[in-house]
């Protein structure tokens, strides 16, 4: 079945990106010159996706007023004849039909996708966490889409990290079926070392399977006191085909400082109007340094 909604997770508090998180939402913080969430979109709806809940809290109501329409802004661009911004900002606006729900406790990323069971209904969705921008040639979420489709299963986004930082993500057990494609037998969220699978690590990407809502709605808290998505596959992956996708491209974790810092950096140096000013700037840095 051909996946049309997404989900994407946005109610964590931002505590890896205080203080500038207190009151501004860390989806909100720009790369460049783009909130981090519109990245997100931008990709989903890349993939063709149509219809994107975020699961918000109370301090995120700034993510809703920027996918709105803006009448008086509007009126004074037109006046002043900025049309790029203009076109830009409506852009924004018209992306993906987008819904809100608040999470209303922090009670981890299982608890937050389980909010958008109403959402959902009976259908495959698309997931992407908010801190995981990439940057890649073909949408990630669309690489696991069409692996999804291929093997009529849930399909969650891998790649490998070094054994010393996957305590910090999950680890997947995996079996090759083809290449960049594997089966999926188990998963351990934040594993000990003697818990490690393999260094295959799911980096925010996911197409899950409805069935994911039955699971999620009996689980016992996991990790850190939190009802963990990860635990739920771990069950869902005993039930239902599972498979792992080694996607092209490269992801940043903009959640943190240095990762956030990275992604400015590249982007900025991608970006027409900062790209060739940065690279001269950068020289006369690195010189200096
Ligand atoms: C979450 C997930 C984890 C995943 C990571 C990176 O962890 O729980 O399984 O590997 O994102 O996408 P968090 O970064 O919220 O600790």
């Amino acid at each position: 079945m051909k996946v049309r909604k997404a989900v994407i997770p946005a109610a964590g508090l931002g505590t890896r990106m205080l203080p500038a998180t207190k009151t501004v939402p860390k989806e909100m913080l720009p790369l460049v010159d783009k909130p981090a969430i519109q990245y997100i979109i931008e990709e989903a709806a890349a993939a063709g996706i149509e219809d994107i809940l975020i699961v918000t809290n109370r301090a995120k109501s700034a993510m809703d007023d920027y996918f709105d329409y803006y009448p008086e802004l509007e009126t004074r661009l037109n006046q002043g004849g900025k049309d790029r911004e203009l076109t830009e900002i409506r852009r924004v606006a018209d992306l993906a039909n987008i819904f809100y729900v608040r999470q209303k406790e922090t009670k981890g990323l299982g608890h937050a996708i389980w909010r958008a069971k109403r959402f959902v209904g009976d259908e495959p969705f698309a997931v992407l966490l908010g801190d995981d921008v990439m940057r890649s040639d073909k949408p990630v979420i669309g690489q696991l889409i069409e692996a999804a489709e291929k093997y009529e299963a849930s399909a969650v986004g891998v790649q490998q990290v070094g054994l010393d930082v996957i305590g910090k993500y999950c680890s997947v057990k995996t079996e090759a079926l083809e290449e960049r494609i594997f089966g999926v037998s188990d998963l351990v969220e934040k594993p000990r070392p003697e818990q490690v699978f393999s260094n295959y690590a799911i980096l925010g990407r996911y197409v899950l399977s409805p069935g994911v809502f039955d699971v999620l709605e009996n689980l016992e808290p996991g990790y850190g006191g939190e009802i963990q998505l990860t635990d739920g596959l771990s069950k869902l992956c005993r039930m239902e085909k599972m498979v792992a996708v080694d996607f092209e491209g490269r992801r940043y974790d903009t959640g943190n400082l240095k990762g956030f810092l990275e992604a400015t950096i590249d982007f900025a140096l991608e970006h027409p109007e900062t790209g060739e000013w940065l690279q001269d700037f950068l020289r006369k840095k690195g010189k200096e340094l």
